[in-house]
Formats: C-alpha cells, sequence, structure tokens
C-alpha cells in the first residue's frame, strides 16, 4: 500500500488531503470537499487563489520571456523595481524569490556598509521571538527558542532584544553594532504588535547610535496591515525594507528596498540565478496595481474592522483570552493549549471544512485573502464558533479527540 507523500523527504507533518483547486478564498480537494481558506498559504495569497489577473500576467509573459537571465536588464524586472520606489520612500530595489533570500541580502548589505563606513561593525541585532526565515543565518538572526540547536555550529553575530523594551535595545548595543532587524508585527511568534512608542523611541536610538533600522516586512507588507507597507502605520522610515509573501500573490518573489544612501554593494557581492526574473516580477506588478490602490487598502481596513468585530463575538462566547492584529493579520488567543485541536476540528468540519494555523501552541492566526468578502468572513466566523463548540467537547474528553494534528 502506498502513503501518501511516502516520496517526499518529511518536513512537516501533513494531513492526509491533497489539493486540486482554489478559487478566492475558497479550496478544493481531491474527494470535491470545499475548505474556507484563512491561511492562503501563509499569507501570501493577496488576492486570493487562482485570480484571473495573476493567470493573465503570467501568461503572457511567460509567451513573452521567461528568463534572460539576471545578468541583463528586462522590462517587469524595471518597471517592478521603479513601482516599489514610487510606493515607499526607497530608492533602490533587488529581487529575489523568498523572505530568507530577502533578509540575507539585507542582513549582507548592513554589513558591507558597516565595513565601509563603521569601521568593520557587522552585528544584527534581532528580536527575542522574531523570525527571519531558515537559512543558518537568518535562524540566528531569528529569535526563535531552540532554533540555535538544531544545526550546530551556527553563524554569530545576531544578539537579541525584547520587543517593546527600548532598555534591552539600548543594552544590546556595542561598537560592533551595524543594525536592529525588526518585525513590527511578529507573525510566527504569535502575532506581537510593535508599539508606536517603541517603534518611535527605536528609530531614534538606531539614528542616534548610526545603525541601521531594518524592517522585515515579509509578512506585513503590500496591504497584509491595511497598509501599503507597515511602517506607515508607525510614521517612521526604516533604512532598509524586506518583502515576500503578498508581493508575488502566492508565487516566490521578494525584495530588498534600500535608502540610496546604503546602497553599496559592489559588484558580485549579491546575486542569484532568479534574482529579477521578469515571471515573477510580472506577477508583482499585476499584484501592487490591484492591491496598492487607495480604495483596496481602504477596503482592506474595512474587513479587518469587521473580522476583528466577529473575533471578539466569538471571544466573549466562548470564554477565550483576546483577539488582536494588524489589518487581516489576525490572532485569536486560547485559554489552553489546545490551537492544534481547534485546526483539526474546523479543517474536519463537514461538508465545508475552514483552514486555520497555530502558530502557538494557545494561539490561531488568521490571514485570509486581502480581498476576502464580508459574507465569507461571517462564514468563516460560523466555522470557527463550530470548531471551538467542538474541541470544547473534546477537550473535557481527551481520549475522544481523533482528528489529525497540522
Ligand atoms: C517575518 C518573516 N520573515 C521571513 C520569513 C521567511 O520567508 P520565506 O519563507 O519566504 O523564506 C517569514 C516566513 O514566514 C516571515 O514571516
Amino acid at each position: 500500500m502506498t502513503e501518501l507523500g511516502q516520496d517526499l523527504i518529511t518536513i512537516t507533518q501533513r494531513p492526509d488531503i491533497v489539493f486540486a483547486q482554489g478559487q478566492g478564498s475558497w479550496l478544493i480537494d481531491e474527494s470535491g470537499k470545499r475548505y474556507l481558506d484563512l491561511i492562503q498559504g501563509w499569507a501570501v495569497n493577496s488576492l486570493g487563489h487562482s485570480p484571473e489577473v495573476l493567470a493573465q500576467a503570467l501568461s503572457e509573459q511567460a509567451r513573452r520571456l521567461t528568463n534572460p537571465s539576471p545578468a541583463f536588464y528586462n522590462r517587469p524586472m524595471l518597471d517592478l523595481a521603479k513601482r516599489l520606489v514610487d510606493l515607499s520612500c526607497f530608492d533602490r530595489v533587488f529581487l529575489g524569490s523568498s523572505g530568507t533570500e530577502a533578509n540575507e541580502a539585507a542582513v549582507k548589505l548592513a554589513r558591507r556598509w558597516g565595513q565601509k563606513q563603521r569601521q568593520g561593525a557587522h552585528e544584527i541585532i534581532g528580536f527575542e521571538g522574531g523570525f527571519h526565515g531558515r537559512s543558518l543565518a537568518m535562524m540566528s538572526a531569528s529569535g526563535k527558542p531552540g532554533w540555535d540547536r538544531i544545526y550546530p555550529p551556527m553563524p554569530t553575530g545576531f544578539p537579541k532584544a525584547r520587543l517593546n523594551d527600548i532598555e534591552s535595545v539600548a543594552r544590546a548595543i556595542t561598537p560592533s553594532s551595524v543594525a536592529v532587524m525588526i518585525e513590527f508585527v511578529q507573525g510566527e511568534a504569535g502575532v506581537n504588535l510593535a508599539d508606536p512608542g517603541f517603534v518611535r523611541e527605536l528609530r531614534a536610538l538606531t539614528e542616534e547610535r548610526q545603525l541601521l533600522l531594518i524592517a522585515d516586512e515579509v509578512q506585513t507588507g503590500i496591504g497584509r496591515c491595511g497598509h501599503a507597507f507597515a511602517y506607515e502605520m508607525y510614521g517612521i522610515e526604516p533604512d532598509l525594507l524586506t518583502l515576500a509573501k503578498g508581493i508575488g500573490g502566492g508565487a516566490p518573489l521578494s525584495a530588498l528596498l534600500c535608502k540610496e544612501r546604503f546602497n553599496c554593494f559592489e559588484p558580485g557581492d549579491q546575486g542569484g540565478t532568479f534574482c529579477g526574473n521578469p515571471l515573477m516580477a510580472a506577477l508583482g506588478l499585476a499584484v501592487l496595481n490591484e492591491v496598492c490602490q487607495t480604495e483596496f487598502l481602504a477596503a482592506v481596513r474595512q474587513r479587518s474592522r469587521y473580522l476583528a468585530a466577529g473575533l471578539q463575538r466569538l471571544v466573549k462566547t466562548h470564554g477565550l483570552l483576546g483577539e488582536r492584529g494588524a489589518g487581516l493579520l489576525r490572532a485569536l488567543v486560547l485559554p489552553g493549549n489546545h490551537a492544534e485541536q481547534v485546526v483539526s476540528a474546523a479543517r474536519n468540519l463537514a461538508p465545508t471544512g475552514l483552514l486555520l494555523n497555530a502558530p502557538r501552541p494557545h494561539l490561531l492566526r488568521l490571514m485570509p485573502a486581502l480581498n476576502i468578502t464580508e459574507a465569507e468572513i461571517d462564514q468563516g466566523l460560523d466555522l470557527l464558533g463550530q470548531a471551538l463548540r467542538e474541541t470544547a467537547i473534546y477537550m473535557s474528553k481527551p481520549s475522544a479527540f481523533t482528528g489529525g494534528s497540522a
């Protein structure tokens, strides 16, 4: 008998479901069961599954030019860079394929600047709980508990401070510090928001101590928080910023943005086979053309308020601990470590399942498509309520729970 996934290297525990099709906020598996998707590829499908604008952009570009090599310019690469510059406070763009790659590029650029301008300063101060990717260096840059013990020895030069504790940042600064790297909303750690006052103090401190402020907006950027970029919520400008996830609308595209004065790579310092490839750049342009419109972003903020109000009702009804988030990156805090059970119960609901994510044992994360409708939000809240009710029954009889875990 063949086992599902037996030819794949095991990297995670997947449920026995094979997805066959997606449309907007919906996924359909090979048995025909429909799921309302509040994960959306981990916050990547900004416009939901298989939107027509992306299908068109991809097929047109695939017919015209797929990859002339990163050693040459191509039109979508130039247009996407210009669009990002026009939309943001930044002057220059490097295009890559993943958030990890963009963050590695940010760290390399900061270290290069440190060599040239700060006598070799190279340490990047990160935050406890932070998540910046899965290369060895980005695992070191992340503040995920236990990540220093999986693949030792780990790259060094990534001390940690505590989010919303400016004194801890000040204490972490040494003559070797060159940058502070922050997620304004720590997604993987449980949708932890940086306080506006802390971010303003951090900007002032980094300026005073000649440190770069690197914003990792891989998860928060491109409309996810109701603005083109999350830094806009804080009224400050970072020096470097990274994007991935939402900018590709589901495809592997990422970007590093920097101010002109930090544009200090020498030719050959940075690159990669897929950097600035026209297929992905064409998708990025199509996403930005939709998402970064004033009316679209205002609608994301309205949907965010609608979803937050519904989640607060669930908090009251089910005795949960709270709801928080920014835009359409939201979390529901449970009274105990039952998030995986709720995820399984929601997925197993019939005839319609609900897809949720549990980044922490006591916390559910919701990252719907940015164009989810209010009717779909209502349906999602209804399904989530059912899953919470079922889980409450299972929790009182733990042995009765048979659902698999995500
Ligand atoms: C804030 C943040 N940075 C970086 C990454 C890594 O991005 P990728 O998985 O595309 O390499 C993630 C992924 O979840 C993320 O949330």
